[in-house]
């Protein structure tokens, strides 16, 4: 479940700062890659040194390092986790997350992150049960922030009570079933295209179709959701940009071919566009004129480059499931099921679009999945749900569970 996932543990100024050095030897023996920044009251209590050694990586700490900004800067460091861990998180930090505070590198990459964040308090007693670290509390759970602990035990000052950093293999629990139940593909590359594709005619003219791009990237959102990195291409839309996904914006069908080649490898591609399956063969660099009296002219077409069937083929960059969508007026099935075989893709999301349907432009979907198991017909939803539904089975397919599909 850890293997290749990615957490960037930050460690704060407790005496329980030594528990972190046992979880990150038990992260790396789980195939997990730990990234670690050190405030710098935790350093009285770890070593940079050990840590390192113990991570395998350099550690980070001083928010005006030119070199580390240089070489990967605070924005980048929470960008490419999957999880940030805070272990041990004082009171002092929590307060700063609560507050919105960045005057450390540590609470400055807790501010800059669009990643999840675990936590595993550890204070006194009097210090958990403060009214001021409660309303904290409720405030960093209200945004979200995962808990693991604290626990009840004897304390190093002495005292008995609430506020124990739970054991490394508690904190580990915590960050599988963060994994499994909210970023069943964290560590995950995806590619969904979306949207028409626009081919010109002449500087002024081009050819396009009715796609509002409203699927596609519902898909993207979904799965950025469950934690992949998503790359989402998309002709024009009115759509706006999901949370957390980069979008690259293209008119053409050999834009978005480039685009899509160029994103690889990959380990999820979804086709969700309406690529054009031609464009004119001649793009003018002037306006077509009218001639007084000559014949409308007439537009020669060639052939586009086929996206799903290259990704499909892609060699040893093939991703791991390859998704396509089949927009069909009749014979929904048997032509779905044709273009499955045809376009050598794993899953086909088939769905008909004649015009009584409003799917074109609307916000649900009548939608049957082909697999190589068959298909399976899925009630009306909204294009959103639909998307989720596929994200979640796309997790499964990934995560191993008993997916009937293939
Ligand atoms: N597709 C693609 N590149 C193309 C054409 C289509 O990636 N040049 C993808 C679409 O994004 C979709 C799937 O192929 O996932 C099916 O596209 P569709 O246009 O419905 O099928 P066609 O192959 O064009 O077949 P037909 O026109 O006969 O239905």
């Amino acid at each position: 479940m850890l293997h290749g996932k990615r957490i960037l543990l930050i460690i704060s100024g407790g005496i329980a700062a030594y528990k972190s050095l046992d979880l990150i030897r038990r992260l790396r023996e789980r195939g997990t890659a730990v990234r670690c920044v050190l405030t710098d009251s935790a350093t009285q209590f770890v070593t940079p040194l050990s840590v390192s050694a113990l991570s395998e990586d350099r550690v980070y700490g001083d928010l005006f390092s030119l070199t580390d900004e240089a070489e990967i800067g605070h924005i980048q460091l929470s960008r490419d986790a999957d999880l940030l861990v805070v272990a041990p998180a004082t009171t002092n930090i929590m307060a700063k997350m609560a507050q919105g505070i960045g005057d450390d590198l540590a609470t400055t990459v807790l501010l800059a992150t669009d990643k999840d964040v675990l936590v595993a308090p550890s204070m006194n007693v009097r210090m958990w049960e403060h009214a001021a670290t409660q309303t904290n509390i409720a405030t960093l759970k209200s945004r979200g922030i995962w808990f693991a602990g604290p626990t009840e035990g004897a304390m190093a000052c002495g005292e008995f009570g609430e506020g124990r950093m739970v054991e490394p293999l508690e904190v580990l629990a915590e960050i599988e079933s963060y994994f499994t139940t909210s970023a069943p593909l964290a560590g995950r590359r995806a590619i969904v295209t979306s949207g028409p594709t626009l081919e010109a005619i002449d500087p002024v003219r081009y050819i396009a179709n009715r796609s509002s791009g409203k699927q596609g990237h519902a898909i993207a959102a979904a799965l950025a959701h469950m934690g992949a990195e998503t790359i989402l291409v998309t002709g024009p839309t009115n759509e706006t940009a999901p949370a957390g996904v980069d979008v690259r914006h293209i008119e053409s069908a050999r834009e978005m071919y480039d685009v899509c080649v160029g994103a690889l490898p990959a380990d999820i591609a979804v086709c969700a566009a309406a690529v054009a399956d031609w464009r004119p063969a001649r793009q003018g660099d002037r306006k077509i004129k009218k001639e007084k009296g000559a014949a409308p002219p007439s537009i020669e077409m060639v052939e586009n480059p086929d996206i799903l069937r290259t990704l499909s083929s892609a060699g040893n960059q093939r991703p791991a499931l390859v998704v396509g969508f089949a927009a069909e007026t009749g014979d929904l099935i048997a032509n779905a099921t044709a273009k499955l075989m045809r376009k050598e893709c794993d899953w086909i999301v088939a769905n008909d679009v004649s015009a009584d349907t409003g799917t074109f432009g609307g916000d649900t979907n009548t939608v049957h999945l082909i697999t190589a198991n068959g298909s399976e017909d899925w009630p009306v939803m909204r294009k959103n749900e639909v998307a989720d539904r596929l994200a979640e089975r796309i997790a499964g397919r990934f995560n191993q569970s008993t997916e009937a599909v293939g």
